[in-house]
């Protein structure tokens, strides 16, 4: 199941859970509210025949899909991209992750820049909007297959932050200010 804390500053591994003492949970609600990140449950069993991914995909207009394995064996450069991922950045264009096997952590930024970590287990859909700060690792299992979906072409450019200046930063912060994300 999805899960989501506020992250402790603490040095170590990445892939450790860095729980603040005591752990601080957000809920989807919240997480959502403080974010504008949507979260979808999916049922990974009959992800491919239910029609609920289907029904997302064509509503949103997802129209590009494809999967990833990340991990030591599956991914070229392993180390390289897992620090690529881990580089704090924004896209242009929503992030949209389905967790189909294994887990991983998404670290966003919150409104006041806290960072919340999100557990993705199988099952778990994130979309991420586009202007957010945030990055991705691997936990202790050091696996995960995740579907990537787009809407068209996919643009995957990874800008790092600092780019307070991009537009779409900036009309991030003002959906956010408004409240326009609240209750979507
Ligand atoms: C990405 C994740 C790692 O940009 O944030 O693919
Ligand atoms: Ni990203």
């Amino acid at each position: 199941m999805v899960q989501a804390w506020y992250m402790d500053n603490d040095p170590s591994d990445q892939r450790n859970e860095h729980h603040k003492n005591p752990p601080e949970f957000v809920d989807l609600k919240k997480l959502h509210d403080l974010t504008g990140v949507q979260y979808f449950k999916l049922n990974i069993e009959q992800i491919d025949s239910d029609g609920v991914l289907e029904e997302i995909k064509k509503k949103n207009g997802y129209t590009f899909e494809d999967e990833l394995i990340c991990s030591k064996e599956c991914l070229a450069n392993y180390e390289e991209k897992l620090k690529i991922f881990y580089t704090e950045h924004l896209h242009t264009d929503e992030e949209i992750r389905v967790c189909i096997e294994g887990s991983g952590y998404f670290d966003v930024r919150d409104k006041n820049d806290e960072w919340i970590r999100v557990e993705v287990t199988p099952g778990d859909m994130l979309v991420l909007p586009g202007g957010i700060y945030h990055r991705f690792t691997l936990d202790n299992k050091n696996y995960i297959k995740a579907k990537r979906l787009f809407i068209g072409e996919p643009v995957w450019t990874a800008y790092n932050r600092p780019v307070d200046e991009m537009s779409c930063r900036k009309d991030y912060l003002e959906k956010l200010e408004k409240g326009e994300f609240v209750g979507v």
